[in-house]
């Protein structure tokens, strides 16, 4: 069942456990569709292993997540993965042109992404124009455009997006930052953020958590929360 009036997104007791270690424990968030959150706290404090969580790139070894209601376990990996997408910090495109890695998602899906809706993506990340170049030749900044526009190409209902501006050079970090802006906002996204950067979390989000060790400590309206 789904609920369409309840949290689109919600983590309930959610952990994981390496070795004895708990990377990720026991953390319960519920986020609201349209919401922007960033999650912030020092490293090693569990961001990223949450942030794996909630797409189920890691399983959890205890509690789970719901998506729109419906606990995340029963839903098929390539679904979730598409519902829920995911940007790293670098670029992970695979060897190929543009094109390659737009299609790659629903080619994994037995769709067919025209040339058109293509071209449509890389217009909408500033890189029209771009599809038949080889990615081996596309600066940090290009290629991390490119990997959002491929993560766009799967029409997630949800960004997780971990740093995803923190290994570019200054020039590229803001225009990534204002895309990134301009596509949440355009496309009404429900989006998660691991930022360490302050001034970042206050310009993307609404609302911040505060994870450390693998807690999450604080959450409320961003304001607020850094301010403390
Ligand atoms: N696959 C793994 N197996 C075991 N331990 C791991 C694994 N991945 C991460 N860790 C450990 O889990 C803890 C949390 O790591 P995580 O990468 O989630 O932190 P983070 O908050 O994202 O840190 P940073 O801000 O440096 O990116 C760290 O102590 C890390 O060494
Ligand atoms: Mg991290």
């Amino acid at each position: 069942m789904t609920d369409r009036n309840g949290p689109i997104l919600s983590a309930r007791g959610l952990s994981r456990e390496v070795d004895g270690r708990h990377l990720v424990d026991d953390v319960s968030l519920d986020v609201d569709q349209g919401q922007i959150i960033a999650i912030v706290g020092p490293s090693g404090a569990g961001k990223s292993s949450f942030l794996r969580l909630l797409n189920r790139l890691d399983e959890p070894t205890a509690g789970t997540v719901y998506l729109e209601g419906r606990d995340y376990r029963e839903i098929p990996a390539t679904e979730l993965r598409r519902r829920v997408g995911m940007l790293m910090q670098a670029p992970n495109l695979f060897p190929g042109t543009v094109a390659d890695n737009l299609r790659f998602g629903p080619t994994q899906r037995g769709e067919t992404l025209s040339l058109e809706r293509i071209a449509e993506l890389l217009d909408r990340v500033g890189l029209s124009g771009f599809a038949d170049r080889d990615v081996g030749q596309l600066s940090g900044g290009e290629a991390q455009r490119v990997s959002l526009a491929r993560t766009l190409a799967n029409e997630p209902q949800v960004l997780l997006l971990d740093e995803p501006t923190s290994a570019l050079d200054v020039d590229s970090r803001e225009e990534v930052e204002s895309l990134i802006i301009d596509v949440i906002r355009d496309r009404e996204l429900t989006c998660l953020f691991v930022t360490h950067d302050a001034p970042q979390a206050r310009r993307l989000a609404g609302h911040a958590m505060v994870m450390e060790a693998g807690c999450c400590v604080t959450t409320g309206p961003v304001e607020e929360v850094l301010r403390a």
